[in-house]
């Protein structure tokens, strides 16, 4: 048995160890420096383990400016999601092409990686912002982010000598590679990987199960690098999931492992990019239900599923699976979708997620078909310490 092939054909790894990173590190002591935020430094080390295969370092001009209007590197590979890195333009100035710059932390003051400068360039973020978000509303979060940022771009190949330690939960931490050698430990031959920022409710867990009918694990991948503030907080889904996999699935066919990204709400774009990532971490198949990545209003409820028909199942190298909008019936009195319920909506028990937020703030556990009660009480528990949730 052989795992799926990682994006590009090659698992990435850019971390030097030994006494190449003592010379390194010695080295970056007398380098010019650019400060990174923690969106910065999560990017970085994704790239680094290679769950950014096939990206060794942040973007150029030419990859960046294929992947805004084409969602495809320069060599044609698929890629939707910019990664690049901002540089304020003064900053930017004093930097030359082939310098080597090391990348420090704005907050800890450890050196994270050098990266080799193969391009500075600048940006039209208003073009980004249209062609990866499908709006330049600046109410909308990933919007938002990016045009806080300086327009000037650095890119390059980067070496990484330190990586970022997990201050919650470590033990759910895993590299691709770990993860592609825990399935061939299992003997997974496919495994389904499911993206959240979100508790785990019942329509959560039919389209996993759903999938689960027809793979042989599931890679339970939640988002936890930066999100909206109004999202569920990363330790208190955390708590979450643990206590929904205790109670209601197969201990074997079934695996959590953290996606320490942050989110960029960029729906469509994202669900595409959020395949790729998880081809890389060993999946098969990978989920997208209804407004995958989405918020608010700003993308079709299955615009996240047609997107993929751009591309050749051969390039994508991950098979998506769709599932509908799901919802609890009460005349069927189980779980279901419009694909397979023939009853109409007033039968449905569909709660937003500001409704149920709203409930679980004021200590209320939303319906048993809408939310597990194990669950319901974590995240009851867990937000009742949220100061602004
Ligand atoms: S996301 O931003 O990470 O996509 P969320 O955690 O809510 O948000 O969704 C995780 C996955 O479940 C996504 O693929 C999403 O499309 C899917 N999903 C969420 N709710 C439903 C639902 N009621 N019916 C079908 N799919 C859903």
């Amino acid at each position: 048995m052989t795992s799926i092939l990682p994006h590009g054909g090659t698992l990435i790894h850019r971390i030097v160890t030994g006494e190449e990173r003592d010379s390194l590190l010695q080295e970056a002591q007398e380098m010019k420096s650019l400060r990174i935020n923690t969106w910065t430094i999560s990017d970085l080390d994704l790239i680094a383990v290679g769950a950014f295969s096939p990206l060794t370092g942040f973007m150029n001009e030419e990859d960046y400016l294929s992947v805004v209007k084409h969602m495809r590197l320069a060599d044609g590979t698929v890629w939707s999601i910019p990664i690049t890195l901002s540089v304020r333009e003064e900053k930017a100035a004093g930097f030359s092409l082939h310098e080597q710059v090391a990348l420090i932390g704005e907050e800890d003051g450890i050196i994270y990686a050098i990266i080799e400068i193969g391009s500075i360039y600048k940006a039209d973020l208003k073009e980004e912002a249209r062609q990866v978000f499908k709006t330049t509303d600046p109410e909308h979060p990933g919007v938002k982010k990016l045009l806080e940022h300086s327009p000037v771009y650095i890119g390059g190949a980067v070496k990484v000598l330190n990586r970022p330690q997990p201050d919650r939960f470590p033990e759910f931490y895993f590299d691709p590679q770990q993860t592609r050698q825990f399935f061939l430990d299992k003997g997974w031959n496919t495994v389904v990987g499911f993206q959240t920022r979100n508790p785990v409710h019942r329509a959560h867990e039919y389209i996993q199960k759903s999938a689960m009918e027809i793979v042989d694990g599931l890679f339970l991948n939640p988002l936890v690098g930066q999100t909206k503030s109004d999202d569920v907080p990363a330790d208190v889904r955390m708590q979450s999931y643990l206590v929904l996999l205790e109670n209601y699935y197969p201990e074997d066919r079934t695996f959590l492992g953290v996606f320490p990204a942050a989110m960029r709400y960029a729906g469509p774009r994202e669900a595409i990019f959020h395949a790729i990532v998880r081809k890389n971490y060993g999946c098969t198949h990978f989920i997208v239900g209804r407004d995958h990545a989405g918020v608010g209003d700003y993308y079709g409820t299955y615009e996240a599923q047609q997107i993929f028909s751009n591309f050749t199942p051969e390039e994508l190298g991950i098979t998506p699976l769709f599932f509908e909008h799901s919802f609890f019936c009460t005349k069927c009195g189980n779980m279901a979708s419009s694909k397979t319920c023939p009853h109409s909506k007033e039968d449905h028990l569909t709660l937003s997620g500001t409704k149920v937020r709203g409930l679980l703030r004021e200590g209320i556990c939303p319906p048993p078909e809408f939310t597990r009660p194990e669950v319901a009480r974590v995240l009851i528990e867990g937000m009742s310490h949220q100061v602004v949730i």
